[in-house]
């Protein structure tokens, strides 16, 4: 297939139609990094699909002036970079051909509010809606089959995922985790504009993530006052420190295995977002599917390579069946296989 640079939405339709295939969809804001590419390539070797990449500077999603002008452009870069990484179309639209004036296709859309009601969503008004209005938008106009988003902006991601159940839209969202720099730094268009020493800070910061994750699996508890105050003798202008439920971002609980520690962080003028999962306990993975279909081959093979415990349910069923024939045993009466479940 040929490489095709798409500019207007009449365009897009004109190729959509021509197209015989699904899209991969991989929306951007340009200044394509390493995690860019790795979205781009993994959609790319995933499946047959056709992948499409897309470059908007969305204005709706800049509460502030200056951050919408200040925010890097560098379209001749990334046109080579999505090419190389494996996009088939890319298309790059203007505001106008976004939000066309008076036009009865644009619906302006609140995120969920409860999502939004949480880190980033409560320091950064309007901003989660501004995502999900150029989201939908351009979902309309691509009508993908995947939709490929990284893991660094979870609560994005989890806004998305909402507005798609919301929206009943048949699209399946493919999430890939956090790329980091050679210092564990996640990787940010907004990284160019950080000095030396503001590098450092953050390397700090995400540092301190990893350690308290490594920390929990001992403790099973988080010291959210003890992080701060580590920061804070950093120098380090914290927004948010928090740790909670991970899909629901309500405060996290005794009983939830797994949660998620998560900060934003000022470094001179820029801001960065960083996140942690910490899990209590290995987690249970359950296998299921028809009669014959490798059920118990493909688990015994993760459970070896995650090094968990292997439960073969089946046969757990089986032993009981076997033992209540074997002593005739009416299955009907609970208490006596009560008994013999013992
Ligand atoms: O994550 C981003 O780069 C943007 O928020 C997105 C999803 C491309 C919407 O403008």
């Amino acid at each position: 297939m040929k490489n095709v640079i798409i500019r207007k939405t009449e365009e897009l339709e004109n190729w959509r139609r021509n197209l015989r295939g699904e899209i991969n969809f991989i929306p951007t804001m340009g200044n394509l990094h390493d995690g860019h590419k790795k979205l781009i390539s993994t959609a790319k070797n995933s499946n047959f699909n056709i992948n499409l990449v897309s470059i908007f500077i969305n204005p709706l999603q800049f509460e502030n002036k200056d951050d919408l002008e200040d925010y890097p452009k560098t379209i001749d870069n990334d046109i080579k970079i999505a090419f190389s990484n494996g996009a088939d179309a890319i298309f790059i639209p203007s505001t106008i051909d976004i939000y066309p004036l008076n036009d009865k296709n644009i619906f302006y859309l609140k995120a969920s509010e409860e999502l939004s009601s949480a880190l980033c969503g409560l320091r950064r008004p309007g901003h989660f809606d501004g995502v999900c209005t150029v989201v939908y938008r351009l979902l309309n106009l691509v009508k993908p089959k995947n939709l490929y988003l990284g893991e660094k902006d979870w609560q994005q991601l989890l806004i998305l995922k909402n507005l798609i159940a919301v929206k009943k839209l048949n699209i399946d969202i493919k999430s890939i985790p956090t790329h980091r720099d050679f210092d564990g730094i996640p990787l940010s268009s907004r990284n160019i504009h950080l000095s030396k020493s503001e590098r450092k800070l953050i390397r700090f910061f995400s540092n301190e993530l990893f350690l308290a994750k490594k920390n929990f699996k001992i403790e099973k508890k988080i010291n959210l006052k003890k992080i701060i105050k580590k920061l804070q003798s950093k120098k380090i202008s914290i927004e948010y420190l928090e740790h909670l439920h991970p899909h629901t971002l309500q405060k996290a609980r005794l009983e939830d295995n797994i949660s998620l520690l998560a900060g934003a962080i000022r470094c001179g003028e820029t801001r960065l977002i960083d996140h942690v999962f910490l899990m209590k306990r290995r987690p249970i993975i359950a296998i299921d599917g028809p009669a014959g279909s490798g059920k118990s081959t493909v688990t015994k093979l993760i459970a070896k390579k995650l090094k968990l415990l292997y439960l073969d349910t089946g046969a757990m069923y089986r032993a009981l069946s076997w033992l209540m024939i074997k002593e005739n045993i009416d299955y009907k009466k609970e208490k006596k296989l009560q008994n013999i479940l013992k």
